[in-house]
């Protein structure tokens, strides 16, 4: 069965947000836009809560988002118990942010790369698997952020 995958995003990620999603598709993906549908300007958080309370609620295992820097998204995002929202700019960190700490939302900065370099990222981020590890250790702390040093 195709993956579901939720994507969303700002005014500023939107015609990369269009490009990836076709990209997903004839790559085998399902899916799911949860806009911005326009290049009209939006607020950030009104589409990275909706792709993140998806994942944190284990209805999607993955998701998508995009604005002009990614810092919005992911801020908006990270809010959500169960959600590690990376925001990648190179296929390198993309790559990381599987291996080591397990990203279930992608986040990218649409302002700052070409469509080309977005679907790089994209692409390598969707194909990495997590390492685990030591590395189930350290995300295991993320969620004890109340018990001081853990
Ligand atoms: C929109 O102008 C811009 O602030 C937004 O896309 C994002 O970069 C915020 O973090």
């Amino acid at each position: 069965m195709a993956e579901h995958i939720p994507i969303g995003s700002d005014h500023a990620g939107f015609e990369m947000k269009e490009h990836l999603s076709k990209v997903l598709t004839t790559l085998g993906y399902e899916v799911e836009d949860l806009g911005t549908h326009s290049a009209e300007s939006t607020d950030y958080a009104d589409f990275a809560h909706p792709v993140a309370r998806e994942v944190s609620s284990g209805d999607a295992r993955r998701g998508i988002l995009l604005c002009g820097t990614g810092l919005g998204m992911s801020y908006a995002a990270n809010r959500w118990p169960r959600v590690r929202a990376a925001v990648a700019w190179t296929p390198e960190v993309a790559k990381l942010s599987r291996e080591h700490n397990d990203a279930n939302i992608l986040v990218i900065p649409a302002r700052c790369l070409s469509d080309e370099e977005g679907v790089r990222i994209m692409e390598t981020w969707l194909n990495t698997p997590f390492d685990g590890g030591r590395h189930e250790r350290r995300i295991a702390k993320i969620e004890r952020a109340d018990e001081g040093d853990a």
